[in-house]
């Protein structure tokens, strides 16, 4: 695991993104309010997606023109700026069809496309104030999942409190890289949880661990405050 502490994390990811999407990569985005501004900044630099595939950590059960969907914000911030012919293919979760059915499509678009043991080249994750990434919050029993990729939350943890679909440890700790963007003093308690000297076991993201691949904790100086 690598720590990093960047003026700019959000600038770091937006090149991240973009080469990796210049390579024809499959990419995981994330939603949250976070990554927005590295999206604004991938979007901006012009770069043609038409070989990648973009794939979602997590979605809200919304509908996908909502105003809380993870989707819509990935796609005002950075999918719909990139030019028609140069957009990546885009995986979404589908929250319309609630929890269940809506991880158990994503599941079967993910082992149709990657397979049992999908090994994604950039997964993008965000932390929350408790510690969860993705939709996988702390004491929930879809944090223990072993099986699926992919999983339905019927309550989330925290706001906003809608019901959600999100890949699995299994699936996020397979894949070639993963890297979590975090910013500001209201994570600093949360990022010392998760990857601080000794990691609380509860905390979702503290079990993000790769089984062959590498893990990048990019934060600002504010949420990096916590760790000695
Ligand atoms: C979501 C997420 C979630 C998010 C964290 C951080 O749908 O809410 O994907 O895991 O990354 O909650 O969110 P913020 O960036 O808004 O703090």
């Amino acid at each position: 695991m690598e720590i990093r502490v960047e003026e700019n994390p959000a600038a770091v990811v937006a090149d991240m993104l973009v080469e990796a999407a210049e390579r024809g990569s499959h990419i995981v985005l994330t939603g949250g309010s976070t990554p927005k501004l590295a999206y604004e900044l991938a979007a901006g630099k012009g770069a043609n997606w038409s070989g990648s595939t973009v794939w979602f950590s997590d979605e809200r059960c919304v509908p996908p023109e909502s105003g809380l969907s993870n989707f819509r914000m990935a796609t005002d911030a950075l999918l719909g700026r990139i030019m028609r012919d140069q957009r990546p293919a885009v995986m979404r979760m589908q929250g319309e069809l609630g929890p269940d059915a809506g991880a158990a499509a994503y599941e079967a678009d993910v082992r149709e496309q990657l397979g049992g043991s999908p090994r994604w080249d950039l997964v993008l994750l965000g932390l929350g104030p408790d510690a969860h990434c993705a939709s996988l919050f702390p004491g929930k029993p879809e944090v223990e999942e072993r099986q699926r990729l992919v999983t339905g939350v019927e309550l989330a943890g925290m706001e906003p409190q809608v019901p959600r679909i999100s890949l699995t440890l299994p699936a996020i700790n397979g894949a070639r890289k993963v890297v979590f963007l975090i910013t500001g003093k209201d994570k600093a308690k949360a990022v010392a949880r998760a990857f601080g000297d000794a990691p609380d076991p509860v905390s979702p993201a503290a079990r993000v661990r790769l089984s062959a691949g590498e893990l990048v904790i990019l934060l600002d100086e504010a949420a990096a405050g916590g760790l000695k």
